[in-house]
């Protein structure tokens, strides 16, 4: 079934996950919702968070998407449950998939779980965590200052390694073996962030994993597209297309990307 497979997040935060899916799944198109204008979601209220998500996802059901991946852990946590209950497509989110990677990887069952402060406060990892593996030890960090450095574009150079230093500080004297990017904006800085927390240490995103569960799903509901079709992937964001195509186009090495402005109400 060649129809889209819808990918939303805050901002160009689920362009890691899209990433992972085109690697997994090239034959599918993605259809791409980024509501940069109101970027970064993690300082807002649950409420505000499950409203602008379900802007998103009524905005791809429109475009006749057959399944939607909520590609931010902010909106999986509030929102998730809503949409798979209401939807009339499979609705996937990152936590799961995040907290299945970690507990693959760690040996010692201490796991870094970095986060925005929406996610944190929700508890949403600590329980996918837990119920995977019951002692596993977990420390959680908010990280308030990390999107918008990456929505900024600025997230090369001295100023960002700097930037990244300060927020992992917290980190210093804890005993860990794993860091799980629990934002989906964290992927862009996983090399910085891996040269603070050493190299001993697994830093991992949910991208991979939720791919893995993207190919299950469609495989499941028989909706793969065939294997001759050619994608072709389209991007909206609420805020400047400019700084979504620069960040966009050096993130997914894709070429020329068909990105458009869309308003969500
Ligand atoms: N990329 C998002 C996440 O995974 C949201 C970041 C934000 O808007 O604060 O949580």
């Amino acid at each position: 079934m060649n129809a889209p497979i819808g990918v939303i997040d805050s901002g160009v935060g689920g362009l890691t996950v899209a990433k992972e899916i085109m690697k997994r799944l090239p034959n599918e198109t993605i259809y791409y919702i980024g509501d940069t204008a109101r970027c970064p979601y993690g300082p807002r209220s649950r409420q505000e968070v499950r409203n602008f998500t379900w802007q998103m996802a009524k905005a791809l059901e429109k475009l006749n998407i057959k399944m939607l991946v909520i590609a931010c852990n902010t909106a999986t946590a509030v929102a998730l449950e809503s949409l798979q209950r209401n939807m009339p497509f499979p609705v996937l989110g990152v936590i799961n998939a995040g907290a299945r990677a970690a507990v693959k990887k760690t040996k010692r069952h201490e796991v870094v779980v970095l986060a925005t402060e929406g996610t944190i406060k929700s508890g949403a990892y600590e329980e996918a965590l837990l119920s995977l593996n019951t002692s596993t030890h977990i420390i959680p960090l908010a990280c308030p200052t990390f999107v918008p450095l990456v929505e900024s574009g600025e997230y090369k150079g001295d100023f960002a390694t700097k930037l990244i230093a300060e927020g992992l500080k917290p980190l210093k004297n804890q005993q860990f073996d794993t860091v799980i990017l629990g934002c989906t904006h964290y992927p862009i800085l996983q090399k910085q962030i891996e040269a603070v927390v050493g190299e001993d240490v697994n830093v991992l995103s949910s991208a991979e994993e939720t791919a893995k569960d993207v190919q299950e799903m469609l495989a499941f509901n028989g909706t793969l597209a065939n294997a001759y079709t050619v994608p072709a992937h389209k991007f909206f964001a609420t805020g400047s297309v400019p700084i979504f195509r620069s960040i966009a186009e050096n993130w997914l090495e894709q070429g020329t990307l068909d990105i458009k402005r869309i308003t969500l109400k």
